[in-house]
C-alpha cells in the first residue's frame, strides 16, 4: 500500500511551550491533527481555568489559519498541585476548553517541581474530578531516589495507580506516554475508563538505540526508553485495535544546547513528522489498517468528543527528515534528524 487516507488524527498529549516557541509547535501539530491536548507544564504552570484560557488565547493567536489549519482546537489541561481545590476543578469542568487535569509527581520530569507530593490530601479534589467527569492524565513514574529509573513506571502502577483507579471507580484516567509491558498489561486488564497514550519514540526505539555505541541525547525523554521487550509490547498494543490505546506524541521541544549538555533535558520533538513515524511502525507491524483507529478514533471516543470529519492522506514516499528546526532564535534537533523517513503527509484538510 503506498497511499492511505484516514480521518484526520488528534494528538492527545503534546507540549506546545509558550512565547516564541508557539509559532512552530502549534502549526506543526495543526498540519496533521485537528485537536491537541496541551500539557500545562509551563513555568509557572497552568493551574487554574483562568491560566488555561489565557494560554489557549496565546496558542490560538499563533495558529496560521491560511493553510487548512483553521479548525485546529487546543484542548487545555490544568496542572494538579497540592493546592488544587475542588472549586478549581468545578470551574474547569464547566469550561468547554478544558479536557483534563495532569498529575505530575513532584520532580518526575521537565517543569514538575510544582507537582504533587502526595495524593492523600488531594482526595476531595480527585472526588470532584470523578463527580464532574474531568479526566486525570497521569505522568506515571515514582520519584523515590532509591527506585531505579527503569523501574519507576512499574512501581508507580503498583503503588499509586492501581489503588487510585479502585478508589475512584468512575474517574477516567489516561496513563500518558506508556513505556512498559507492565503498563500495557495494567491498562488492558483495568476497568473501563482507564486508557493510555503511546508516543512515536517509544514505538520506534529501545534503550539500546539510545545508549549503544555512544549516548544519543535526542532520544532521551521521560519516561526513559526501556528494553526491547517493552517496545514490542507497546507496538502490539498500538496495533491491537484495543480502544484503550491511542495516539499521544508527547512532542516536547528543548533547544539543542539544553539537550546536548552535561545534564541534558528530557523530551523528543516529533510534531513536525508524527504521522510518518506512526505510519512506519504500523506498516512494519503489517497493520496499516489499524492506524486510523489508533490515530483518529479511539482518542475522541475515550474523551467523549466527536470524531473528526476531515481526512488526511499519507503517501509512501521517502523524505529526508530535517537536521534541525528553527524556533525563533533557537534551534531544536527533532527525532530522527537527518534520516530518511518512509512516509509523508500529502494532504490535510
Ligand atoms: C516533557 C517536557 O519536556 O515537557 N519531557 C519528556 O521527556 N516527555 C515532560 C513530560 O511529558 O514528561
Ligand atoms: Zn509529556
Amino acid at each position: 500500500m503506498s497511499r492511505i487516507t484516514i480521518t484526520k488524527p488528534d494528538d492527545w498529549h503534546i507540549h506546545l511551550r509558550d512565547g516564541a516557541m508557539l509559532e512552530r509547535t502549534v502549526n506543526d501539530v495543526a498540519a496533521w491533527a485537528n485537536r491537541a491536548v496541551v500539557m500545562p507544564n509551563l513555568t509557572p504552570p497552568v493551574k487554574t481555568l483562568e491560566d488555561a484560557l489565557a494560554y489557549r488565547d496565546r496558542i490560538m493567536s499563533a495558529l496560521k489559519t491560511d493553510s487548512g489549519n483553521s479548525e485546529f482546537e487546543a484542548l487545555m489541561t490544568l496542572y494538579l498541585t497540592d493546592a488544587t481545590s475542588p472549586e478549581i476543578i468545578e470551574a474547569a469542568a464547566a469550561s468547554p476548553f478544558v479536557c483534563g487535569v495532569k498529575l505530575y509527581p513532584a520532580g518526575a520530569t521537565t517543569n514538575s517541581a510544582a507537582g504533587v507530593t502526595g495524593l492523600e490530601a488531594l482526595k476531595p479534589t480527585l472526588a470532584a474530578m470523578e463527580a464532574c467527569d474531568l479526566p486525570l492524565l497521569v505522568h506515571g513514574e515514582v520519584t523515590d531516589h532509591d527506585i531505579d529509573i527503569f523501574d519507576r513506571e512499574a512501581v508507580f502502577i503498583e503503588r499509586t495507580l492501581a489503588p487510585l483507579v479502585d478508589e475512584f471507580p468512575k474517574l477516567r484516567v489516561v496513563l500518558e506516554h506508556i513505556t512498559t509491558k507492565d503498563s500495557v498489561d495494567f491498562v488492558t486488564s483495568a476497568r473501563n475508563g482507564v486508557a493510555a497514550t503511546i508516543t512515536p519514540q517509544h514505538l520506534l526505539f529501545d534503550r539500546n538505540d539510545m545508549l549503544v555505541g555512544g549516548i544519543r541525547p535526542h532520544l532521551f525523554c521521560l519516561p526513559i526508553l526501556k528494553r526491547r521487550l517493552h517496545k514490542e509490547a507497546l507496538r502490539a498494543a498500538a496495533v491491537s485495535g484495543n480502544p484503550k490505546f491511542f495516539l499521544g506524541t508527547d512532542s516536547a521541544p528543548h533547544t539543542v544546547e539544553t539537550k546536548e549538555a552535561p545534564c541534558g533535558c528530557a523530551g523528543c520533538y516529533t510534531a513536525h513528522a508524527a504521522m510518518p513515524f506512526y505510519a512506519e511502525v504500523f506498516e512494519e507491524e503489517a497493520a496499516l489498517d489499524k492506524l486510523e483507529d489508533f490515530a483518529s478514533h479511539f482518542g475522541p471516543d475515550f474523551y467523549g468528543k466527536p470524531r473528526n470529519t476531515e481526512y488526511i492522506t499519507l503517501v509512501k514516499e521517502e523524505q529526508l527528515s530535517p537536521m534541525s528546526l528553527s524556533f525563533g532564535e533557537s534551534t531544536v534537533t527533532p527525532l530522527r534528524a537527518g534520516e530518511t523517513l518512509a512516509w509523508r503527509v500529502e494532504t490535510a484538510g
